[in-house]
């Protein structure tokens, strides 16, 4: 049996709640609530006239639509986002930039890349959190110029290799924070999914991997306690706010 579960209960969105279960065909669809397992506190996906929320015993319901119509509504001057100055690609038309994000999560730096307008493609190793995305570009939560594969990104670099050419690759690998109260409930189901998961992920393989691809540039977020993702090479410069950073490297291959 999946570990991950969609409810739907409604027969008007059961071919809906259908599709979004195969995408990655590794979420079980479930028409009675009784049948969730919830073990762990296993957070599950479930489909009303709402839409898709996420659902999980340590929080209150958080719906697809809101986590993206919140940073559309806050973050309105894209010039200004440090991750979009630090992406930024000169003497190129937005609608022929492409961004290769290697750590989608909850794509909520994607959606600001795909506003600023320029393509992204984004690589998520977590069959619920690529499901949220896919549902996300389905809705127009998400600009059109965005994508979501399923898939390990070091696969995904390892099996593209030669025929892959983007204009910057991003990486936002996961960082131990401390367990508070206070994270938002997103960033809390992003831990707990990979307290659940226990990845193994070698973010400094995935970055040299990166270095190898054919980009102009690589840009690593880091938290401002953290070192550089590497000792050598050193970020050709970086963009500092007062707890992230955007480590910037432009000598790629
Ligand atoms: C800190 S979160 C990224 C948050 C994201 N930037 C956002 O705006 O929502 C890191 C994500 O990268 C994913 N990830 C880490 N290593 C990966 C890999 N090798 N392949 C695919 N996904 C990976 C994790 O599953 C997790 O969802």
């Amino acid at each position: 049996m999946s570990k991950y579960q969609i409810v739907c209960t409604s027969n008007f969105l059961l071919e809906e709640t259908q599709q979004l279960a195969n995408f990655t065909q590794e979420i079980q669809l479930v028409t009675d609530i009784n049948q969730v397992e919830n073990l762990n506190n296993m957070p599950y996906l479930l489909i009303d006239e709402r839409g898709l929320s996420i659902r999980c015993n340590l929080f209150t319901p958080i719906y697809i639509q809101d986590i993206y119509a919140r940073i559309i509504t806050l973050r309105q001057n894209l010039e200004q986002e440090l991750l979009i100055q630090a992406l930024k690609i000169k003497n190129k038309p937005r609608d022929e930039v492409i961004i290769l994000d290697l750590t989608a999560g909850l794509a909520k730096d994607a959606i600001l890349i795909a506003k600023y307008g320029y393509n992204i493609t984004m690589v998520e190793q977590n069959p619920m959190l690529a499901t949220i995305i896919y549902y996300a570009i389905q809705k127009n939560y998400m600009p059109n110029n965005a994508k979501i594969i399923f898939m390990n990104s070091l696969d995904y670099l390892r099996e593209n290799d030669k025929n892959l050419t983007v204009d910057a690759i991003y990486l936002d690998p996961m960082f131990k924070h401390k367990k508070s109260a206070k994270a938002k409930k997103d960033m809390q189901l992003i831990q707990l999914i990979h307290e659940i998961e226990n990845y193994n992920t070698d973010e400094i393989l995935l970055f040299e991997q990166a270095m190898k691809t054919q980009t102009n540039r690589v840009v690593v977020k880091r938290d401002n306690k953290q070192q550089a993702i590497v000792s050598k090479p050193t970020p050709s410069f970086n963009k500092q706010g007062k707890t992230v950073r955007y480590d910037v490297y432009t000598h790629c291959l």
